[in-house]
């Protein structure tokens, strides 16, 4: 009973929801920063990118997670929808950062955020989702229904962290994010 009563407490507290411009002031940013390097965005640069995202309707979904006690954002996840000529014009659901805030693993939140993308992209059409993820990750998306599949064949074109994307016209081999990158073993999941 205690348990029951419990977790229906947590359903209430962390709601999984679209994300806000607001989010920016509930810790969006810093968030994203326990899952990859990522810089701090001014209020200014987080709109515009906010805006160009909203471009895309819902073919790219960001979601969140809040903590309906602290206002402070605890997950997230992103769902990306790519139109394909093959499989009769079908779609493939990409799935990226995910993460959730490590005051709060372990309380099935990753599970609630991944179940929120692969439902909406299963409702645009998908016939798939699949995702990247280090193998340290993959007993999570296995839990998650995910099979590990292929292997990533990533090829860098640019340092990621220049202040603009058109200043990314070389290689950058030796920048930190990419030590980074490979210094973790990275696999190719799919969800069937
Ligand atoms: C990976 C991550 C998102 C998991 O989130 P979480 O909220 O702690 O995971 P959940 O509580 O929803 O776990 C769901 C299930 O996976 C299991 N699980 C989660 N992480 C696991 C791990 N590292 N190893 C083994 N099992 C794991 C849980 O035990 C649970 O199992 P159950 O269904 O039997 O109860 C979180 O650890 C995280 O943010 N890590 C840092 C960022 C990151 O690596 N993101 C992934 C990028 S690909």
């Amino acid at each position: 009973m205690q348990t029951t009563n419990s977790s229906t407490e947590e359903e209430e507290i962390f709601q999984v929801r679209k994300l806000e411009i607001s989010d920016k002031k509930k810790g969006f940013v810093d968030l994203l920063q326990q899952l990859t390097l990522c810089d701090s965005i001014s209020d200014e640069v987080f709109e515009e990118q906010f805006n160009e995202i909203a471009k895309c309707g819902d073919n790219h979904l960001i979601c969140v997670i809040e903590d309906n006690n602290s206002g402070k954002i605890v997950g997230t996840g992103s769902v990306f929808i790519e139109k394909k000529f093959i499989r009769n014009c079908g779609k493939v659901g990409h799935i990226e950062d995910v993460v959730v805030d490590s005051s709060v693993r372990g309380k099935q939140l990753g599970k609630k955020i991944i179940g929120f993308l692969s439902d909406h992209a299963r409702k645009m059409g998908c016939y798939k989702v699949i995702l990247d993820c280090s193998v340290e990750n993959r007993p999570f998306y296995e839990r998650c229904g995910f099979k590990q599949k292929e292997i990533q064949m990533p090829h860098r074109f640019c340092h990621l962290y220049k202040s603009s994307p058109k200043a990314c016209t070389e290689e950058h081999p030796k920048t930190s994010i990419n030590q980074y990158m490979f210094s973790k073993r990275i696999i190719t999941f799919g969800y069937k």
